[in-house]
This record gives structure tokens, C-alpha cells and sequence, in this order.
């Protein structure tokens, strides 16, 4: 260990205002360095050993955060944060000798901590800025149920429910993309609260109707999950505790000439309605494209299926895949976009196109292979491509 690095460390942090809270980072850390509370997810600088794992299996970059400090900030500091601290000048030494060096090394380690580790995530340039981390466990916001609707068919093996969740008087700012946790009453069997569960909002920042205080949901029940279940039962009237908003990345963008192509299966269709919606309303007319791959089990599993029909193809379109219809082949996200692929490559080739992937984890391979594919039939490389959409804040990835 140099001096320099004697005198200061490197501090992993989490940023709380990008984090959806998705508990990726604290499932994938080998050494149980990240923790968290009802508020954060926070890294244990005792703990921590620089393997970066946790780098990039997170969807948002969050976990991409370093502050050069002179004593770590504790976990319990981290636990009250709602943005990270600045990362403060490092004091240059009074006299020269030694301690100078040491100023310029730390310096070097300061420049080098601000770079991130390389996943980070950033927002579509053109994005309104997001106000997260309003609410939290302690403080939550309470809304009203206004409505609980199921959006698959009786048929559906799934039951999908589009549940919309009204603020009242309270100022509970969204923007398309953002999630929001969901409190359950009661303790769970060991004594403990619930878990905070993550939903992204499936509405346009100004409510189901434009002007209207209030979110939408799109929860899928999931056999024997607590949180999907207690929602799926909610009846109208209903309150429920609501933390958020969360997430700064997963952000559309706000120019009507951007090309937006968004990937997606089963609920992970929700911050695409979000998209879609605002765009019908804002901007009907926009020169930008706008592409949804959508991919479900047959049409009466697919959420939103009867409205999406009413979407106009020239502001939205459609392909989508079906996988479990009888007598016919299996069809992915990834193979309608093949077949798609002269527009897809041409839409590739513009620095206003943005590619939003949400929903199964299993698909982002696929969905990486098949641009991948694309791209080269085009001679174009996209791994290159992906890396400077990304730095571009232009690709993002949610998936889980
Ligand atoms: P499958 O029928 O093979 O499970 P679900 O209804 O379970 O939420 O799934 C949504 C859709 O995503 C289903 O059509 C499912 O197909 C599909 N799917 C599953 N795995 C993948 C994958 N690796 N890539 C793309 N789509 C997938």
C-alpha cells in the first residue's frame, strides 16, 4: 500500500437517488458487503473487497459510486442519505515533502473514483430531471385504491392486475420509467416488517387522466408472493403505504424526434405504457419513432392487449410474440426483432435512437444476441454501439 492510499481509501457507496432498491447488488456480493433498510441499500466499507461483481448484474448503475475519504462513512450514516455527499477536496498540504506527494496521489485517486467502475447508468440527455426518495418506510406516502382491473383473460394462466393508486392532497411526483415500493401492513413470520416491494409506474407523469393526482400499477400475482397477492386483492377504497419515487436512468426522453424502441415481456410492459401514453398525449405528431416488441404466452396473457389494438401504428409499432399458442412455434421478443432487422439497423444507425429493455432476466441475453445479429448483418459492431448508447444514456436495461 502506497502512502497516498494509507492516508485515504476509496469508499464503494450506492447512490440513492438512482436505486430502485431491486436487491440485485445485495443477492450478487460474495462477501455480504451490502446491506440495507427500509430507507437504502448501503455497502459495508469493512466488508467491501473490490471485486466488483455487483458492478454489473445493477440495472441502474447505482452501484457504481466511489467517494475517495479519509475515514468510511458507516452503514448507519448511509441508511439517513437520500443523495450521495460530495466528494470532498482532499486538503492540499501546508508544506511540501512527503505529504504533497501523498495530496497528489490522493487527487489521482479521486479522479480515477469519479470514473465509476464502468456500469454506470445515465438518463436520456433529453429527460426531465426525477424527484426520488420522497417518501420511505417511516414516512410513506398513503394513497386510495381507485381501481383494481384485471387486464388478462379468464382463460390466462396469469392473473395480471392494473391497479391504480390515487395521492389525494399528497404531492407524490413520477415521471415514466419510475418505480415505487409498496408497504405491507403487519409483521411477516419471524416479527420483522415486510420487505419493500418494487413496482414501476405503468402511467404518464400526469395521472391516468391528464391532471389527475394518481399511478398506476400493472402486478402480476405470483403464487405464493405476499406483496402481488395483497395487491391483487385490493378493493377500491383500500389505502396503501407507498414509498418512492425511485430511479433517475430508466427515463424517456422528452425529444419528439427521438426514436424510442422498447423490448419487453409480461409486466415489464409497464413503464412502456408509461412511454407510450405520454407521448400520445404530449406529442401525437412526433417525427420520432416508436417500436414495442412485446412478448407474452398467447394474446389473453398479454397486458393491455384490447388497448394496445387501439394504439395507431403510426405512433406505436407493434410486434408481438407469443409462446405458448397451440400448434405453433414458440416465438420470443428476439425473433421478431430479426425480423424486423433493415428497420431495426437503420434505426441503429441514428443518435436518436433509444433501446429500454424490461421484464424477464432470461430475455436480455436474447435481446443482446439478436442486435448483436442485427448489427453485424449491417456491418456495424454492437458491442461498440451498446457502450456508447449506454454512455449516451440510451440503453437501458431493467430486467429481473
Ligand atoms: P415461455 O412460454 O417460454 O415461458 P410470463 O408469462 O411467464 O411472464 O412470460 C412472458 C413471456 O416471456 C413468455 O412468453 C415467456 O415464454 C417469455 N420468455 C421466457 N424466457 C424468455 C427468454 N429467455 N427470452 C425471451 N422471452 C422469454
Amino acid at each position: 500500500m502506497s502512502a497516498a492510499a494509507a492516508e485515504v481509501l476509496k469508499q464503494h457507496l450506492i447512490d440513492p437517488e438512482v436505486c430502485i432498491r431491486c436487491n440485485t447488488c445485495e443477492e450478487t456480493c460474495p462477501v455480504g458487503a451490502i446491506t440495507h433498510d427500509s430507507n437504502n441499500y448501503v455497502v459495508d466499507a469493512s466488508k467491501c473487497n473490490f471485486c466488483m461483481d455487483c458492478i454489473s448484474p445493477c440495472p441502474t448503475g447505482s452501484i457504481d459510486n466511489w467517494r475517495v475519504v479519509k475515514s468510511a462513512w458507516g452503514i448507519d450514516e448511509q441508511f439517513g442519505w437520500s443523495e450521495l455527499p460530495v466528494q470532498e477536496a482532499i486538503a492540499p498540504a501546508a508544506t511540501g515533502g512527503q505529504l504533497e506527494a501523498i495530496d497528489v496521489e490522493a487527487q489521482a485517486l479521486i479522479a480515477e473514483a469519479q470514473n465509476g467502475a464502468g456500469g454506470r447508468a445515465v438518463a436520456a440527455s433529453s429527460a426531465a430531471k426525477p424527484s426520488v426518495n420522497l417518501f420511505n418506510r417511516d414516512r410513506p406516502a398513503m394513497a386510495i385504491v381507485a381501481g383494481n382491473f384485471c387486464l388478462t383473460d379468464e382463460s390466462a394462466d396469469n392473473d395480471v392486475r392494473h391497479i391504480i393508486l390515487d395521492f389525494g392532497d399528497t404531492r407524490f411526483p413520477v415521471l415514466e420509467g419510475q418505480s415505487v415500493g409498496i408497504v405491507m401492513a403487519g409483521l411477516d413470520g419471524n416479527g420483522a416488517p415486510h420487505p419493500i416491494r418494487l413496482y414501476s409506474v405503468a402511467s404518464p407523469r400526469h395521472g391516468e387522466r391528464p391532471n389527475t393526482n394518481n399511478i398506476a400499477l400493472t402486478v402480476k400475482r405470483d403464487g405464493p408472493g405476499l406483496c402481488s397477492n395483497y395487491l391483487c386483492d385490493l378493493k377500491k377504497g383500500d389505502r396503501v403505504a407507498v414509498t418512492g419515487p425511485f430511479g433517475a436512468t430508466f427515463l424517456m426522453p422528452n425529444d419528439s424526434s427521438a426514436n424510442i424502441i422498447m423490448i419487453c415481456t409480461g409486466t415489464g410492459s409497464a413503464p412502456f405504457r408509461g412511454f407510450t401514453e405520454w407521448r400520445r398525449r404530449m406529442m401525437p405528431e412526433a417525427q420520432g419513432r416508436m417500436l414495442l416488441f412485446f412478448g407474452a404466452r398467447r394474446p389473453e396473457e398479454l397486458p393491455y392487449f384490447g388497448p394496445l389494438q387501439k394504439v395507431p401504428e403510426t405512433l406505436l409499432g407493434k410486434y408481438f410474440a407469443y409462446s405458448r399458442i397451440a400448434g405453433e412455434r414458440k416465438i420470443y421478443v428476439q425473433d421478431r426483432m430479426r425480423e424486423q432487422s433493415p428497420l431495426l439497423a437503420g434505426l441503429l444507425k441514428s443518435g436518436a435512437t433509444h433501446i429500454y429493455v424490461c421484464g424477464l432476466k432470461g430475455m436480455e441475453q436474447g435481446v443482446d444476441a439478436a442486435l448483436d445479429d442485427i448489427c453485424r448483418g449491417e456491418g456495424m459492431a454492437w458491442r461498440e454501439l451498446r457502450e456508447s448508447m449506454r454512455n449516451e444514456g440510451r440503453y437501458h436495461v431493467e430486467t429481473y
